[in-house]
C-alpha cells in the first residue's frame, strides 16, 4: 500500500529521512484480537511527525516507520470513524505492561491507505465533520481540549494567554477558549498570524514577549524557551502556566523566582484520554466549532510540501493530507 513513512533518523535535517511509496500492509497488527483496520481518508500532519523524523520517540531500530498520529476514515464494517491516537490505553489492545504510545511510535501510522488499531480506539465521526475536520482532532485538537478544560483550573470569563497563535494545538486553544468563554489573549511574531488570530475569536493579539495590559489566569505553553520567561511574567499572582510542548527547545530560562514568590502553578499536560476525545467531538457537534485547516494537501503527491511547510513555520492551523 502506498505511505508515507520516516526511513533514517536526521536531527538536523529531518525531511532527509521522509520516504514515499510502498510499504508492507498491516496485516499482522490487524489479525491481533480486538484490533481492526481503518481504510483512511484523511490524516492531519503535527509537529510530532517532525520529531519523529529527528528520532524523539522513535529509536533508528523501528525504522521504517509509517508517520502520522491523526486520522479519520471508514472500518471494515463500513463505519465511519475518527482514531484515537493513544495506543494501548488502560492497557487496551496492547499485551501487558506495554505502556501506553501515539501512533508511530510503536505502531504505523496513518499516513496510509490503510492503518491497524485496536477496535476500541474507534469513534463515530459526527455527521456534521467532515472526514477533512474530523482527522485534525485525535492529536493537536485533544491536546488543547485536556490543557484548558482538565488541566488549566480556568473557569469562564477568565483571561488565557496562547503563545505562539499560529501552531496547531494553538490554534485549536484559541477556538475551544472563546467558545467556552474565556477572555483570550494570544502571541505570535507574526503580524499577519496576529490579525488572523483576532479574525478566529482571540480577543487580542501581541507580539511575542510583549508585556500584557494586565496579568493573565492562565497561560498555555506550547513553544517552550522561546517565550517560558514571557509566560512567567505574565502569569497573575496563584495563576497557572499549562505546558505541553517545547518547539523552540526543552532549556528556557528558569524564572524560577517568580514561580516561587508568586506561588505560581507549573502543569504539564499531554494527549487526552478517549473519553476526551469524545467529549471534544461532542463540543464540535453542539457548538458548530470547527477546526482551523490551514491547507488540504494529497498524500500520494503533496507530502513534501505539507511538512516543508510545517518546518519552516510557515502554517496556520492544522495541515491535512487526503487520500
Ligand atoms: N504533549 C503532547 O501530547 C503534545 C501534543 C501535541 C503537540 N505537542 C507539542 O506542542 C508543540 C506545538 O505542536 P503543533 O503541532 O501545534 O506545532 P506547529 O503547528 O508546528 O506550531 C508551532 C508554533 O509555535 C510557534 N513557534 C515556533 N517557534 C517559535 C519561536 N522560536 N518563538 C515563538 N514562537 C514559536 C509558532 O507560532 P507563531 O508563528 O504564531 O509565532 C508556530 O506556529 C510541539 O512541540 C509539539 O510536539 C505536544
Amino acid at each position: 500500500m502506498y505511505a508515507v513513512y520516516a526511513h533514517s533518523i536526521e536531527k538536523y535535517e529531518p525531511l532527509k529521512g521522509l520516504g514515499t511509496g510502498a510499504q508492507p500492509e498491516p496485516a499482522e497488527l490487524a489479525a491481533r484480537p480486538g484490533w481492526t483496520t481503518v481504510a483512511v481518508r484523511a490524516a492531519a500532519l503535527n509537529h510530532h511527525d517532525l520529531w519523529s523524523l529527528q528520532g524523539v520517540g522513535l529509536p533508528g531500530e523501528r525504522l521504517p516507520m509509517i508517520l502520522g498520529c491523526d486520522g479519520a476514515g471508514v472500518d471494515e464494517d463500513g463505519n465511519e470513524v475518527v482514531i484515537h491516537a493513544v495506543v494501548g490505553e488502560h492497557g487496551r489492545g496492547v499485551p501487558e505492561g506495554e505502556r501506553a504510545t501515539i501512533l508511530t511510535e510503536r505502531y504505523p501510522g496513518t499516513f496510509a491507505e490503510r492503518v491497524a488499531v485496536p477496535r476500541w480506539n474507534l469513534l463515530p465521526k459526527p455527521a456534521a465533520l467532515s472526514f477533512e475536520e474530523a482527522a485534525c482532532l485525535p492529536t493537536a485538537w485533544l491536546t488543547a481540549y485536556r490543557m484548558l478544560f482538565t488541566r488549566s483550573g480556568l473557569r469562564p470569563g477568565d483571561t488565557v494567554l496562547v503563545q505562539g497563535a499560529g501552531g496547531g494545538v494553538a490554534t485549536a486553544l484559541i477556538v475551544l477558549a472563546r467558545a467556552a468563554g474565556f477572555r483570550v489573549w494570544a502571541t505570535s511574531r507574526s503580524e499577519q498570524k496576529r490579525e488572523r488570530v483576532v479574525a478566529l475569536g482571540a480577543h487580542q493579539a501581541f507580539e511575542s514577549g510583549t508585556r500584557l495590559p494586565e496579568r493573565v489566569d492562565a497561560v498555555m505553553e506550547t513553544v517552550g524557551a522561546a517565550t517560558w520567561a514571557h509566560s512567567v511574567a505574565s502569569v497573575r499572582e496563584e495563576g497557572t502556566i499549562v505546558i505541553s510542548g517545547a518547539t523552540s527547545g526543552p532549556n528556557p530560562p528558569a524564572a524560577l523566582t517568580r514561580v516561587f514568590f508568586h506561588q505560581l502553578k507549573v502543569v504539564g499536560s499531554t494527549m487526552g484520554s478517549r473519553d476526551e476525545l469524545a467529549a471534544l467531538l461532542r463540543f464540535c457537534e453542539t457548538s458548530g466549532v470547527r477546526p482551523v485547516i490551514d491547507s488540504i494537501l494529497s498524500l500520494r503527491t503533496e507530502a513534501e510540501t505539507g511538512f516543508a511547510k510545517m518546518a519552516a513555520g510557515d502554517l496556520f492551523g492544522k495541515i491535512v493530507f487526503t487520500l
